[in-house]
C-alpha cells in the first residue's frame, strides 16, 4: 500500500506507544513505526500482553498494528525510510556529575541525534516530543547541523500532556496540542505538516502554536503548576487535621471558585510518577543556572511538601500504632502511582513500604495491576514482602490495611469481611480519602484519613 506519510517514533514507552496508536487510528493511511533500542519492549509491543497498561489502548492496538502501525526493532534502517520523526525517549534526573539530582539527563536525546543524522538519507522534521529543559532544540539543531552533506533537519517542539491511566481519551480528545517551532519560512512549513497531521481529528482552535523555546518551557511550567496544586492541597490538609476541619470541604469550598477550578485538589500521600518531581527539579535547575534563586526556591518547596505528605502519613501509622510496628503486617492496597495504571515509577508507596520495612513489619502488597513492578522496585529492600493479587487474601491476619492508590476496586470492597478477617483492634489508614469512612469506623476500625478528623474507638 502507498503510505500518504511515514512517521517514525523513536522511543516505545508509555508515550511512544500509545500516542503512536492513537496517530495509527486517526490517520489510516500514514505509515507508523515505532522504534526501541530496548528488544523486549518491541516484543511486547507485538505480543498479546502490551508492557504498558492504559484502558482503551489495547482495542487501538489490534485496530492498527500491522496495517499502518510498526514496531519495530531496525533503528538505523527506520531513520532512512521516514521522512518525520518524533523523538519519544526517556529523561530521567541525571545521578552524576553537574546537576546530579536536579538536571534532565539528555544523554538518550542526544544519542538519537546523532543516530539520526548518522543515518538519514534525506532532509527530515524531528519532533521534540520527550519533555526536555528549555533551549534543548539549540543543541539539537546543533549536532543534525554538524553533518557534511546537503540534508537539512528541522526541528520542532511539540510536548505531550497525557497523563497515564486517563492517555487514549486525553490523545483523542486534548485540551490543547501544542507546536513550537522557529518563525522562519522552514520552520513554518514543518509546523503546517504537523497541524495536518493533528487536524485530522483534533478542532484546529484546540491546536496551538508558538515559538520554540516557549513550547519547551510551557511543558514543565504545566506539569509544576499541576504537582504545585497538589503540594498546596496536601500543605493545608496538616492543617486540617490540627483543626478539625475536613480538607476536602475546603477543597471543594475553594475549588468552586471558577477562577481556582476544582481539579488536582485531592489531598493524599503526595504525587508520583515518572514527571511530576523529575520536571520540577529539571525547573529548579534552569532557574538556578540562570540566576534565580529565588524563583528555584519558590519551586523546590512544592517537591518538599511532597515528601514531607509521605513523612507524615508514615508517622501518624507509628504513632497511632503505639509507636512500634515491628513484627506487625500491615497490608498495602495499590502500588501504583495513581489507579488505572500498572506504572510505579516514584510512586509514593515505594518509600512507604521502605519506611514501614525499616520498622520491622510485614508487607502484604496488593494491586489489580502493579504487582510485578513493585516486586521489581522492592526487589533490593531487606524484609518481608508478600505480593498477593487478591486483596481479602493480602488483608486477612493483619493490624492494619493502607488504601496507597485511588483504584475504583477498593471502594467496592467488603470492609466487614476484612474487619473479621484482620487482627484488632484493626487500623485502617486511607492515604486517597476514597473510602466511606463512617461505615468502615461502624464496622470495627479505627479510621485514619488525610486532612480529616480521624474516627478511632481507642
Ligand atoms: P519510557 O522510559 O517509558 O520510554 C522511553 C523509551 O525510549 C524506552 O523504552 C527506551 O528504551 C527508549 N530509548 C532510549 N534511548 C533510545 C534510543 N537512542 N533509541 C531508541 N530508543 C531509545 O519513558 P516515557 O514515560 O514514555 O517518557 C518519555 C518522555 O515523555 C519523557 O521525556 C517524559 O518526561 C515525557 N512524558 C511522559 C509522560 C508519561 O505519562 N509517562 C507524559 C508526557 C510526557
Ligand atoms: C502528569 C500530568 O497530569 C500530565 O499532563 C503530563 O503529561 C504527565 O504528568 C507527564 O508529563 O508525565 P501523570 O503523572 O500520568 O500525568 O498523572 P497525574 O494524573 O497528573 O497524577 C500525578 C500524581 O498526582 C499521582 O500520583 C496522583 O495520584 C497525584 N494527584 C493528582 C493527587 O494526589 N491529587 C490530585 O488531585 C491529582
Amino acid at each position: 500500500m502507498k503510505y500518504k506519510k511515514k512517521i517514525l517514533c523513536i522511543g516505545a514507552g508509555y508515550v511512544g506507544g500509545p500516542t503512536m496508536a492513537m496517530i495509527a487510528y486517526k490517520c489510516p493511511d500514514y505509515r507508523i513505526t515505532v522504534v526501541d533500542t530496548n528488544p523486549d519492549r518491541i516484543d511486547a509491543w507485538n505480543s498479546a500482553e502490551l508492557p504498558v497498561y492504559e484502558p482503551g489502548l489495547d482495542q487501538i492496538v489490534k485496530k492498527t498494528r500491522g496495517k499502518n502501525l510498526f514496531f519495530a526493532k531496525d533503528v538505523e534502517n527506520q531513520i532512512k525510510e521516514n521522512d518525520i520523526i518524533f523523538v519519544s525517549v526517556n529523561t530521567p534526573t541525571k545521578t552524576y556529575g553537574a546537576g546530579a539530582g536536579l538536571a534532565a539527563d539528555l544523554q538518550f536525546v542526544e544519542k538519537t541525534a546523532r543516530q539520526i543524522l548518522k543515518h538519514s538519507r534525506s532532509s527530515k522534521i524531528v519532533i521534540e516530543k520527550s519533555t526536555l529543559p528549555v533551549k534543548t532544540a539549540l543543541a539539537m539543531e546543533r549536532i543534525l547541523a554538524s553533518g557534511k552533506g546537503k540534508i537539512t533537519f528541522e526541528v520542532l517542539s511539540n510536548p505531550e500532556f497525557m497523563a497515564e491511566g486517563t492517555a487514549m481519551s486525553d490523545l483523542e480528545n486534548p485540551d490543547r496540542v501544542l507546536i513550537g517551532s522557529h518563525e522562519t519560512k522552514s520552520g513554518l512549513k514543518a509546523r503546517e505538516e504537523l497541524i495536518e497531521l493533528y487536524s485530522r481529528w483534533i478542532p484546529s482552535e484546540k491546536i496551538i502554536t508558538s515559538n520554540i523555546w516557549s513550547s519547551e518551557l510551557s511543558k514543565l511550567v504545566a506539569n509544576a503548576f499541576l504537582a504545585q496544586r497538589v503540594s498546596s492541597i496536601n500543605s493545608i490538609s496538616a492543617l486540617c487535621e490540627k483543626t478539625d476541619a475536613d480538607v476536602s470541604e475546603v477543597a471543594k469550598a475553594v475549588g468552586m471558585d471558577s477562577r481556582i477550578g476544582g481539579k488536582f485538589l485531592k489531598a493524599g500521600i503526595g504525587f508520583g510518577g515518572s514527571c511530576f518531581k523529575k520536571d520540577i527539579l529539571n525547573l529548579v535547575y534552569l532557574c538556578r543556572y540562570y540566576g534565580l534563586k529565588e524563583v528555584a526556591f519558590y519551586w523546590e518547596n512544592v517537591v518538599k511538601i511532597n515528601e514531607y505528605q509521605q513523612e507524615r502519613f508514615i508517622a501518624n501509622i507509628l504513632n497511632n500504632m503505639f509507636g512500634t510496628l515491628a513484627g506487625k503486617k500491615i497490608c498495602i492496597l495499590g502500588f501504583a502511582f495513581k489507579a488505572d495504571t500498572g506504572d510505579t515509577r516514584e510512586s509514593p508507596a515505594i518509600y512507604i513500604a521502605q519506611k514501614l520495612l525499616g520498622e520491622q513489619a510485614e508487607l502484604t502488597i496488593s494491586d489489580p495491576k502493579a504487582l510485578k513492578n513493585a516486586a521489581v522496585d522492592l526487589a533490593v529492600i531487606k524484609g518481608n514482602i508478600k505480593y498477593i493479587d487478591d486483596p481479602y487474601m493480602a488483608a486477612a491476619g493483619c493490624h492494619a490495611l493502607l488504601i496507597l492508590t485511588d483504584w475504583d476496586l477498593y471502594k467496592k470492597l467488603d470492609f466487614e469481611k476484612i474487619y473479621r478477617s484482620m487482627v484488632k483492634p484493626a487500623f485502617l489508614f486511607d492515604g486517597r480519602n476514597i473510602l466511606d469512612h463512617k461505615k468502615c469506623f461502624k464496622i470495627g476500625f479505627n479510621v485514619y484519613p488525610i486532612g480529616k478528623p480521624a474516627l478511632s474507638h481507642l
